[in-house]
């Protein structure tokens, strides 16, 4: 195990009814806010209102800006960015998911900086302070209620990149099971691959002696898919929905990759994917994590083996080690398709035109990965495998 800090200072409040503690919570940092928001979810669903009133019952002088698209652009963010220096705005709360949550983190450190928000994501200049932001979270997923990161896409070129700063966590997360009910069973779907993915990039570690995180990954993968036919067939089924819920925070607020490098290759041959063709990040990831898996497996087949024993309950084959990894694999990929993911770029889609660019793309500053170090020719073979 490397040694570690961890320090994760993003206040979770889980339960039923606990939006209505947004304006006692916001008040604290102040009287005055963005209120970030997506594509109309939140007010078809009435939670927009909700969260209007408990704000307004706390005097606090309400801004907005709604129209996250999934896959946030810049170009609302450069809107946001604005809309916080012109009016001296110095708190953002973000209601709804990963999108409008990490639009609202690129708002926030973009209000701090006399230069292009863009910079950020090219590397062109480093984060130094955010504004702070406070999140009501209605998908779990990205895990970026209490994550440091933030994935923009800039319309120029589309490129997707990411980047992040400690003072992005947000301060408080309200996370209400019952705020899940209205998913469509497809995005819900897509969470649950994007959490899991979050959880098996940590997982494929070259780092030894790494019993307790890896049993913790091992124990919230087997939850997640104990309770994810559960929510997709009886959307407002309480006790599944907090699981679910739960699961996508912890699966990426750092805790999971205590004392280990985590991989992460997946994750950046899929936004480039998500960058060009606009799917869902979780439906990208399915098609891209089997492939992967499939591409790198040979480097630790232990590793793979103990995936398949412990959290696919497929006994090992000591005689034909590489039949219980390669099963394990494919356990992970029939996993993704039960739950309505596609996993072959072709059903999501996509032909080839694109493979050579986007491998290009995604390899331009550096290798991809830790597990195994991936090349543009590697990247452009894990798009073939996922074809
Ligand atoms: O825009 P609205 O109308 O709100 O609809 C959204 C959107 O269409 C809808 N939705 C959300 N909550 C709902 C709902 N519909 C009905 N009822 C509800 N309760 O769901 C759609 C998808 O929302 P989005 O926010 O895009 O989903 P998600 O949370 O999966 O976020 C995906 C983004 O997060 C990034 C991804 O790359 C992607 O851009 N990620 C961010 C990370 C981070 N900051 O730490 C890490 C992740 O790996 C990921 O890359
Ligand atoms: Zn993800």
């Amino acid at each position: 195990m490397q040694d570690f800090v961890f320090h994760n200072s993003t206040k979770l409040i889980f339960g039923k009814d606990k939006e209505q503690l947004v304006g006692q919570e916001s008040v604290v940092f102040s009287k005055k806010l963005l209120l970030h928001y997506g594509g109309g979810s939140i007010k078809n669903s009435g939670l927009y209102d909700r969260v209007v009133t408990s704000l307004r019952e706390q005097n606090i002088e309400i801004f907005e800006l709604g129209g996250v698209k999934p896959n946030p652009r810049v170009s609302l963010v450069r809107e946001g960015v604005a809309l916080c220096k012109e009016n001296d705005i110095d708190f953002i709360l973000a209601v709804g998911g990963g999108s409008v949550i990490d639009s609202a983190k690129a708002i926030a450190a973009g209000a701090h900086y006399d230069g292009d928000v863009w910079d950020f994501f090219e590397g062109k200049n480093t984060i130094e302070a955010c504004l702070p932001i406070g999140v009501v979270l209605t998908i779990p997923a990205a895990g970026s209620e209490s994550s440091s990161g933030t994935v923009i896409t800039n319309e120029d070129g589309w490129y997707k990149r990411a980047t992040g700063h400690i003072t992005m966590r947000p301060q408080f997360a309200i996370l209400n099971p019952e705020l899940t009910y209205t998913l469509p069973a497809y995005q819900t779907a897509c969470g649950i691959t994007d959490m899991m993915a979050h959880i098996l990039e940590r997982y494929f570690t070259n780092e030894k002696n790494v019993e307790v995180t890896d049993r913790l990954c091992e124990a919230t993968l087997k939850t997640i898919i104990n309770n994810a036919h559960i929510v997709i067939e009886d959307p407002t089924n309480y006790a599944a929905r907090a699981e679910i819920m739960w699961s996508g925070t912890i699966a990426h607020n750092d805790s999971l990759g205590i004392g280990r490098i985590g991989d992460w290759a997946s994750h950046d041959i899929e936004h480039e994917l998500s960058g060009i063709y606009d799917i869902a990040h979780g439906a990208g990831l399915a098609t891209i994590f089997p492939a992967w898996m499939k591409y790198v497996y040979k480097h630790d087949l232990n590793r793979f083996v103990q995936f398949a024993n412990r959290v696919w309950d497929i006994e090992i084959d000591l005689n034909n080690l590489e039949k219980t990894a390669l099963a394990g694999i494919k356990k992970t990929e029939q996993f993704f398709s039960s739950i309505g993911m596609p996993i072959t770029l072709k059903e999501a889609n996509i032909d080839s035109d694109h493979f050579e660019e986007m491998a290009k793309k995604g390899t331009e500053n550096r290798p991809l990965g830790n597990f195994v170090k991936l090349n543009e020719e590697d990247v452009l073979n894990i798009y073939y495998l996922a074809k």
